[in-house]
């Protein structure tokens, strides 16, 4: 049975950076009180990046994914399954993975969107995965990609100033050498109402709230023990010891919650990946997008071993563990 192996990474971000003080200035014009020092304080994100209006997730995909193409040395036409997670897609259909399909220039690949929100990369990667080691596909394009700032009400301050923009793929490819070692995803939809964006649109008009909504203090309980028990749970099926692991990559939400989570499974700060102070939450990108980060400025190498984990809405939660 092949193994999945991670052969190549690319991340984009829309160029418009907005900073903390900037984004305060802006809410301040209407009526909305809060500043740098509360966001950094506690969360850790001082910028994010925010795609112009009209710009939409496709596109943030596309250009991740010739990134990570590139860094594979694989052309768009190798590939025979592209999975694109997202939460904000272009349309209601066709999938954003069949846009970006086209946008690659690929023909015949199986492509489809998988809805795991915050936790959509580690589903997507999970699920491409496992049709390598079924010997179902051979090279794989997963993508992780949002315009999260498309959902967000930018008149609640206790959301708006936690999300950003943006996409992270990576290429798989079926190989005898070790790749992803083990994988879990678990999901909890009983606590669908502390995260959730409950809109849709039905006979051409939009029902329901289409913003997300978060009860942040139980989202931030939630997230630190499911997450924790999901390493341990994934490395002891996997046979690996938690000291083994070189790098955490987890979902970058607020790096509090992070912190916390590196404390719980007694992994050293310098093993832990962070980019949510400069890219903020983006949702289902934010984890290939930390790898990539990782990847490029040569912390993540050929042969470690790294545990990448998700968490967000549905209630779903999920870890991967990957031999690069
Ligand atoms: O992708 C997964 C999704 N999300 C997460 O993982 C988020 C998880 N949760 C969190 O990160 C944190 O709970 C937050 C960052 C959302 C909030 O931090 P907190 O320490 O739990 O703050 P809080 O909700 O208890 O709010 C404390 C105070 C409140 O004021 P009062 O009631 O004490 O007077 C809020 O109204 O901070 C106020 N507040 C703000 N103040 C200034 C909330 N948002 C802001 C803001 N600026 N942007």
């Amino acid at each position: 049975m092949p193994y999945a192996k991670i052969i190549g990474s690319g991340g984009y971000l829309p160029p418009r950076v907005v900073s903390n003080d900037e984004l305060a200035a802006d809410l301040a014009t209407r009526q909305i009180v809060t500043s740098d020092t509360w966001i950094t304080e506690r969360t850790g994100i001082r910028q994010r990046h925010l795609a112009d209006p009209g710009v939409v997730t496709s596109q943030l995909a596309t250009e991740a994914a010739r990134r990570a193409l590139a860094d594979a040395g694989v052309d768009a036409s190798e590939l025979d399954l592209i999975i694109v997670a997202t939460s904000t897609p272009d349309f209601i259909f066709p999938s954003t993975a069949c846009l970006v399909q086209a946008q690659l220039g690929n023909k015949g690949a199986a492509a489809f969107d998988v809805q795991a929100v915050c936790s959509g990369f580690v589903y997507a990667l999970t699920t491409a995965e496992a049709f390598i080691r079924a010997e179902r596909a051979t090279t794989a394009l997963v993508i992780g990609a949002e315009v999260f700032s498309s959902i967000l009400d930018w008149n609640d301050r206790g959301t708006c100033v936690l999300f950003g923009d943006g996409a992270g793929a990576v290429v798989l490819r079926a190989s005898e050498e070790p790749g992803i070692l083990g994988a879990r995803l678990n999901a909890d939809g009983s606590q669908m109402k502390i995260l959730y964006a409950a809109g849709n649109v039905a006979h051409g008009e939009v029902t329901g709230d289409p913003f997300l909504r978060m009860d942040g203090q139980a989202v931030f309980k939630l997230a630190v023990t499911s997450l924790a028990a999901s390493a341990q749970g994934v490395c002891e099926s996997a046979g690996i010891r938690l000291e083994d692991i070189d790098w955490l990559v987890p979902h970058q939400a607020n790096v509090r919650i992070i912190n916390f989570l590196g404390r719980k499974l007694g992994l050293p700060e310098d093993k832990v990946v962070i980019t949510v102070d400069r890219h903020a939450n983006t949702s289902a990108a934010s984890v290939p997008l930390a790898l990539d980060a990782a990847r490029r400025d040569g912390r993540v190498k050929p042969g470690d071993l790294v545990l990448m984990q998700g968490v967000g809405g549905g209630f779903t939660w999920g870890s991967v563990l990957a031999r690069m």
